[in-house]
């Protein structure tokens, strides 16, 4: 019994060390879509970031032309990495722990931009993603 509770609390702390599930609650969608706007002097567009994360581009990885090639087009659903592990459903209607870590958010933006887009998003651009993934 003592072991188990052990054991537990040591996944509980390597989880926490790991910054994982995105329970940091640091911040909301509502906070980061307001301080990137703010950064990049625009209104947040629900079309543009539909558009953006929608859309087929050419610029990143051969293999991921999209947003959509893990997220899916469903992104009340799970989505799925190339290599066919889960991810958890992108609109915040769906999963409420969306968008709640800072850190998350930057690392993944910065990651996937380059692989779709062959560049980091902009401000505007996450600011407009965002509210497009809140809208949903
Ligand atoms: C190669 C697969 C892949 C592609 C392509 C991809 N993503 Fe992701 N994305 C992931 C994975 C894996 C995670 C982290 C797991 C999770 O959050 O469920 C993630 C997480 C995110 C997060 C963090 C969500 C949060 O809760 O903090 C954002 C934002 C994001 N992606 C946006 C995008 C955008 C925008 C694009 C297109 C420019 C994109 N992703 C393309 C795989 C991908």
């Amino acid at each position: 019994m003592k072991g188990n509770f052990r054991k537990l609390a040591l996944v509980g702390a390597l989880a926490a060390l790991a910054g994982w599930p995105a329970a940091a609650g640091d911040t909301s969608a509502r906070q980061l879509i307001a301080q990137f706007a703010a950064q990049a002097h625009t209104q947040p567009s629900v079309a543009r970031g539909k558009a953006l994360f929608m859309g087929r581009h050419t610029g990143g990885k051969p293999e991921t032309p999209s947003c959509t090639t893990c997220h899916t087009q469903n992104l009340r659903a799970t989505g799925h990495t190339r290599a066919g592990k889960a991810i958890e459903p992108m609109a915040l209607s769906a999963n409420p722990s969306r968008f709640t870590d800072s850190a998350k958010v930057a690392k993944w933006f910065r990651r996937n931009c380059k692989s779709v887009l062959g560049r980091e998003c902009t401000a505007g651009e996450k600011a407009d993603i965002l509210a497009w993934l809140s809208s949903l």
